[in-house]
């Protein structure tokens, strides 16, 4: 059973963990919209598009910040600490695998258009000393990105992260989920 006692979280952790749950919810919502109420014929095909990529790049950048500025895991159990690791890790690796997986340029922030990691000369060069097509090379993360990490794995981890909160909140009446709400162990 994972200690008890939660460790106070800074603010900085308290503010960028809701973004995170926010940009992550803009990103789903985006993508599915764009799927399943859009044509490749409509304009806003394209627009939730765009903000399904910017926002999964924030979601990239903002989880960086997080890990730099995080709290020591410091009494808490194995568990805690796993599912931890296992969220961060595919909050980088879900967006890495999206940019490693495209092959067009992507619009940022509507002013920018970044080189996709097809037109990456390094990238280029790698695939090719590996006598592979680049299609071939980015089909895995292609497919890690729309179906294993985005549609399986971070929900899953989601829904026992949310449990997690729920039963130390619920059940063990501690402090974890309230001072990741700015109420009380601060
Ligand atoms: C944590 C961040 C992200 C999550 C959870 C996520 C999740 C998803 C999901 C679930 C889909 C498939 C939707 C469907 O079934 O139609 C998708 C599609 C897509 N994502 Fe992401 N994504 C993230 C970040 C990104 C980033 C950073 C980029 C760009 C670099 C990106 C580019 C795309 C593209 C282009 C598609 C459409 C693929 C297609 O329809 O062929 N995503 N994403
Ligand atoms: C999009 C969904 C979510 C993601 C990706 C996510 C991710 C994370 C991560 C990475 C941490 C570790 C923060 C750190 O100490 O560095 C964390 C902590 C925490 N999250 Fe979430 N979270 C999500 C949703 C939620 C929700 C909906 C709740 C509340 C019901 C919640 C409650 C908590 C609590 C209480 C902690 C502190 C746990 C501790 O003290 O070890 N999270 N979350």
């Amino acid at each position: 059973m994972d200690v008890i006692t939660p460790r106070p979280v800074s603010a900085c952790t308290r503010n960028l963990h809701w973004l995170i749950v926010l940009l992550l919810s803009g990103v789903y919502l985006s993508a599915y919209y764009r799927s399943y109420l859009t044509t490749q014929l409509e304009v806003s095909n394209w627009y939730s598009l765009v903000v399904h990529i910017n926002a999964g790049l924030l979601v990239g950048v903002f989880s960086v910040l997080a890990i730099v500025m995080r709290r020591r895991s410091g009494r808490r159990g194995w568990l805690a600490k796993l599912s931890k690791f296992a969220l961060y890790s595919l909050l980088l690796l879900i967006p890495l695998s999206a940019y490693m997986g495209l092959g067009f340029k992507l619009p940022i922030a509507g002013h920018w258009m970044l080189d996709s990691f097809a037109q990456v000369p390094a990238a280029r060069q790698f695939v090719s000393e590996q006598n592979m097509l680049m299609i071939t090379f980015q089909e895995p993360f292609a497919l890690f990105h729309q179906e294993w990490g985005s549609e399986v794995l971070l929900p899953a981890l989601i829904a026992l992260h949310v449990a997690a909160a729920l039963y130390h909140h619920f059940i063990l009446r501690d402090q974890t989920l309230r001072a990741m709400l700015g109420r009380g162990a601060d």
